[in-house]
């Protein structure tokens, strides 16, 4: 992201626990924030640092104002009452497909376990969550994808950050931490094309933020999965999206003029 201004970087779901972080940790790396949020009023003494602009993700109509001039955008949104396609998945295509031809930037926070099919009462959320990956992979744009473990399960001094491919792994992450890697990856272009799993351990904070970047495999060119993810059939046959999902994200849930890598 370069040029003459600060480039502009739209927070998806900046009210919530992970968004307001990311708000002040892209504020303090010189990044003009654009906050999304629901609620206007009640956002904006929550979120000083930002340009807060109305918008839900159940109604795409109200994202278009809100993706003008936007260089970057982060994702961390996630649904409280179990609207997992309108929200998880529906937010991410709403906002690509309201992004049109403007090649902005790509972060998108998901979760350990997104590509697991034992889950239990979490599945709907992760193969939701797995297929809002997949539009990003499809879409074209420079992205990163990260995964991130249990949020603030971390010890003191666990500052050492892992960044793990396959999502076989697990393990805690502090909400500050994956702020800062979400908008590190804006920062660095190492970051782009990749997926990982996020965790923190014992040791040391990041001194090169590339170099952190730059020990995950990149996406394979044109694949619809992160690196490493494991290969075969990812949806039970009679889950009603489990067909046709590849074609589905560039067909219906982007504009089919986008370029895609495949
Ligand atoms: N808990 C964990 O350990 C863990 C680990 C890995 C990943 N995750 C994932 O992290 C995600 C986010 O976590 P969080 O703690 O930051 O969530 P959160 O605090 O509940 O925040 C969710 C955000 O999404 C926004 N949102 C929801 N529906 C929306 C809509 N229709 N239009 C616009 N914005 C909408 C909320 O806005 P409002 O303020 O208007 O409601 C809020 O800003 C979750 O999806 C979760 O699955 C969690």
């Amino acid at each position: 992201m370069t040029g003459e201004r600060p480039p502009r970087v739209l927070v998806v779901g900046a009210t919530g626990s992970i968004g307001r972080l990311v708000v002040t940790a892209a504020a303090r790396h010189g990044l003009a924030v654009r906050a999304l949020v629901r609620n206007v009023d009640r956002a904006r003494p929550l979120l000083p640092d930002a340009e807060v602009v109305p918008g839900d993700l159940t109604d795409s109509d109200s994202l278009t104002a809100a993706v003008q001039d936007v260089d970057a955008v982060v994702f961390t949104h996630g649904s409280a009452n179990g609207a997992y396609e309108e929200v998880d998945y529906g937010g991410v295509a709403g906002v690509l497909r309201a992004l049109g031809d403007r090649r902005a930037r790509i972060t998108l926070m998901t979760s350990i376990n997104v590509t697991r099919t034992e889950a239990g009462a979490y599945q709907g959320l992760m193969d939701w969550k797995r297929r809002s990956e997949r539009l990003v992979r499809a879409s074209g744009l420079p992205y990163t994808i990260v995964r991130p473990g249990w949020f603030d399960m971390t010890s003191p001094r666990e500052d050492r950050l892992v960044l793990a491919q396959g999502d076989r792994g697990s393990g805690a992450v502090s909400r500050e931490q994956v702020a800062e890697v979400l908008v590190q990856s804006l920062l660095s272009d190492t970051a782009v094309g990749r997926t990982f799993e996020l965790f923190a351990v014992e040791g040391e904070p990041p001194a090169d933020w590339a170099q952190l970047f730059a020990t995950t495999a990149p996406d394979q060119r044109g694949s619809l999965d992160g690196a490493g993810d494991l290969a075969g059939p990812r949806w039970p046959r009679n889950h009603r999206a489990s067909a046709g999902t590849s074609r589905r994200c560039r067909t219906a849930d982007l504009d089919p003029h986008r370029p895609h890598h495949s």
